[in-house]
């Protein structure tokens, strides 16, 4: 089977893992903070604060802007990852679930119609493409989910260096993928500089406040940091090889019923999301093939919220991510052409 993620591991992170061991210092230390200052560079930020994963970063953003939880509504991405839906209510806000047109990116028009009034907003780059929402100016604070779009440009910035903070994962299938691990980014001058310090006491047990429902422990250890610094140092290069094979696809796809999603040329390229007429009739015949394709979401969040989103729904009848590694053999693309000209 060609694997969904195969994030590849050789002797540079073998060797990385050697640091912090010949250290002696596996808690968080200085691959931490090396991690902290390489990723807010690549974010295009002054500072970053490392945390034990990307739903902690988010979970703490929230909390880091403070007054009553409980009382603030935060809009999220109806056709998205599941841990945003869990670190909004680990927070103590509620949800507010934002639908998505054809395209996967936000539908403006509602999104606008939406913001004024919501306390927040968790602004996510869909699957390794760009979101435009994330350069537009919103009447709340903006997260900005840089997870599945690391390394991403928007508007010849680095994605990341818009919103109030942003979020990344390294997560191992992510784009800058270690193990586990998450980070925010801000700029300490900017109004959301202030949410670092306040994250950086509240991901350690003896400083956050005994008051807060989930603080405590979400350092991030220095085997995890040097993991995603050797992913980072490759992750450029793994962005142009999967790219390269975005563009073979591009062609196969050509001769079949389905079509790619838009994506942008300085996109991620972290996914290749196609849409076809039924996903799981389309899903099941790759993996007859010996592909291993996916949805890109399992559920859409509007679901356990029981908000109607026609376009998360239509987004769940209609896509399928695609096997995109960065390392993909002559012999598995020849398979991959083969099941994609059969099945889609
Ligand atoms: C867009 C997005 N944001 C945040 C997360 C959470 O990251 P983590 O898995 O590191 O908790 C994920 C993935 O799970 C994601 O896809």
């Amino acid at each position: 089977m060609i694997p969904h993620s195969r994030p590849v591991f050789d002797a540079a992170f073998a060797e990385a893992l050697q640091r912090p061991l010949a250290r002696g210092h596996v808690t968080a230390g200085k691959e931490a903070r090396a991690l902290e200052r390489e990723a807010a560079r690549a974010l295009g930020r002054g500072a970053g604060v490392a945390v034990d994963s990307g739903a902690s970063a988010l979970m703490l953003a929230l909390l880091a802007r403070g007054g009553d939880p409980g009382a603030r509504r935060v809009g999220i991405p109806a056709y998205a990852c599941r841990a945003l839906w869990h670190a909004t209510r680990a927070a103590g806000c509620e949800p507010v679930c934002m639908d998505c047109g054809p395209d996967l990116r936000l539908d403006a028009d509602k999104a606008r119609a939406l913001a004024s009034s919501l306390d927040a907003v968790i602004v996510a780059h869909p699957f390794g493409m760009l979101e435009p929402l994330a350069a537009e100016r919103w009447p709340c604070p903006v997260i900005e989910d840089a997870a599945q779009s690391a390394g991403g440009r928007l508007d010849g910035r680095p994605v990341g260096s818009f919103g109030d903070v942003a979020v990344v994962s390294f997560y191992a299938t992510k784009p800058w993928g270690g193990a586990y691990g998450g980070l925010v980014a801000g700029d300490e001058d900017e109004p959301g500089g202030s949410w670092l310090e306040a994250i950086r006491q509240m991901r350690c047990a003896d400083t956050a406040d005994a008051a807060l429902p989930h603080a405590g422990n979400h350092q991030l250890s220095d085997v995890h940091a040097a993991l995603a610094l050797a992913r980072l140092a490759r992750a450029g290069r793994e962005r142009a090889a999967r790219a390269d094979l975005a563009r073979r696809y591009d062609e196969w796809i050509e001769e079949t019923r389905a079509e790619p999603v838009p994506r942008e040329a300085e996109a991620a390229h972290f996914r290749y999301i196609v849409r076809a007429p039924d996903a799981g009739e389309t899903i099941r015949a790759l993996r007859d093939r010996g592909v291993d394709a996916r949805r890109p979401v399992e559920t859409p969040l509007s679901r356990f919220s029981g908000v109607d989103c026609p376009g998360a729904e239509d987004a769940w009848r209609h896509c399928v991510s695609l096997p995109l590694l960065a390392d993909m053999s002559e012999e598995e693309c020849e398979r991959m052409r083969e099941a994609m000209q059969a099945c889609l």
